[in-house]
């Protein structure tokens, strides 16, 4: 059985702040470093066997059907990119890994050097910002189903999902498929978000942004596949609840969501020129890492409600990611609904064995509250969102609750026993 999205009613978070309460005297070293907050030095690392924490509260989810040690899954792009990589991705214990983006033909894939460009914090120390001009791989596709099959043949208790995009060509949608699912892989993530990757032949964000061609090219692809399919959606539209009720609809059984935000990094001022500057031109690419994470979240929040209204108890799946670096930032992408996380430019900061500390951060965050599972919490932010117009309403309510208790009691008959004193300073003016 697949997991499904649920909102959980706002009782379930007042109780566990209970919990928490009660359990404070015996807390220990992780909740406390959790409730202390911080960054990536703040977080604890936990001991993994195969993924799998040795101790603590459970990480296991299950998602579509697949089984996942931990819900920490690399996202696509240069910690995908081959073999070596992944390899090393599976050794550390990361619960799954989705590879670099493959299309048919790889020949028509020629990247430029430098692709990136960062955004430091003002000490210059923290990166908090990272554009990339990089397109999808451009390694052979046959090399890269044969590392895939290695993979599954060294590691098949792990989750190994292929990252696809191609041109709106049925045919070329059905062969991709077809190659990919023959060397084993566990679900397809398509890449309807790319935001600088071949827009002229109509790929990656440009059909992701355009519903009637996504219902088209969903269809053909749920039609072939014979594993799960979560559609990767892309944050440079207004309504991405929109394109994700398409795919969905379409028969996908998962979302992911955020790729990469278009982006100019900046403007050197010296030359003039535009970064990532390439014989002095560029072109405007993706942004990522810590800079995205409230964006990432607010259109995962738009999702996972979509989700909850127009697909309730129905199994389907949101991958949360854009701008995690630490346990405590994935326990946000939880709250909010997703069934697992993704990290990308966080790897290529920190490097694989960030996947301990993000199971430490988590599991300290989980202690907190002493949630048992990430089922506990899943989705138990959500029904804290409302309109603004509520929000007025609301806080108007609260405003007249306040000043009827400064006026004090109306008649003689209000006095009580309990609360005598307090009614009394109630009605003193000048206290
Ligand atoms: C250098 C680089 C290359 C990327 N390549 C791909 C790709 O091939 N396919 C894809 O779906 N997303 C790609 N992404 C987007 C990431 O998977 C992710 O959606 C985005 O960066 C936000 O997550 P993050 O802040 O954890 O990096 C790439 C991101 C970066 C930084």
């Amino acid at each position: 059985m697949a997991a499904s999205l649920s909102l959980r009613p706002p009782a379930l978070t007042a109780r566990s702040s209970q919990r928490a309460g009660g359990a404070r005297s015996c807390r220990c070293r992780l909740a406390v470093q959790a409730r202390l907050g911080g960054g990536l030095d703040a977080e604890p690392s936990a001991e993994l066997i195969n993924g799998a924490v040795a101790s603590g509260p459970s990480l296991a989810v299950e998602v579509n059907g697949l089984q996942m040690p931990n819900p920490f899954v690399i996202g696509s792009g240069p910690p995908g990119t081959n073999y070596a990589v992944m390899k090393k991705a599976f050794e550390e214990g990361w619960g799954g890994v989705i590879a670099k983006t493959v299309s048919l033909d790889s020949s028509k894939v020629v990247n430029v050097t430098p692709r990136y460009a960062k955004m430091k914090s003002a000490d210059g120390k923290e990166v908090i910002g990272w554009e990339n001009i990089e397109l999808i791989s451009d390694r052979p596709l046959e090399v890269m189903l044969e590392e895939f099959k290695r993979l599954k043949k060294e590691f098949p208790d792990r989750v190994l999902i292929a990252s696809i995009m191609e041109e709106c060509d049925k045919a070329a949608w059905e062969e991709l498929i077809e190659r990919c699912q023959e060397t084993g892989v566990d679900a397809f993530e398509i890449n309807f978000s790319c935001p600088h990757g071949m827009p002229e032949r109509k790929m990656g964000m440009a059909m992701g942004q355009d519903c009637e061609i996504l219902h088209d090219v969903c269809g053909w692809i749920n039609a072939k596949a014979t594993v799960p399919v979560w559609a990767k959606m892309t944050p440079n539209i207004t309504d991405i609840s929109r394109p994700a009720h398409t795919a969905l609809a379409a028969g996908c059984e998962g979302v992911a969501a955020i790729n990469t935000i278009t982006s100019v990094m900046g403007i050197n001022l010296e030359t003039l020129r535009p970064e990532p500057c390439v014989e002095g031109y560029s072109t405007p690419g993706g942004y990522s890492s810590k800079a995205v994470k409230p964006i990432a979240l607010a259109k995962c929040m738009s999702i996972a409600q979509m989700m909850a209204h127009d697909f309730p108890g129905q199994g389907r799946t949101l991958s949360g990611l854009g701008g995690v670096n630490t346990g405590r930032d994935a326990a946000e992408f939880i709250l909010l609904g997703s069934h697992t996380v993704q990290v990308c430019t966080g790897v290529m900061l920190h490097g694989y064995p960030l996947i301990k500390k993000l199971c430490g951060g988590l599991q300290a965050f989980m202690q907190q509250h002493d949630f048992k599972s990430l089922d506990d919490f899943r989705g138990a932010s959500l029904p804290y969102f409302t309109t603004h117009h509520e929000l007025v309403r609301m806080q108007r309510e609260a405003l007249d609750a306040k000043r009827k208790e400064r006026v004090g009691l109306a008649k003689d008959d209000d006095w009580s026993g309990d609360g005598f004193v307090a009614e009394a300073e109630s009605m003193v003016s000048n206290s």
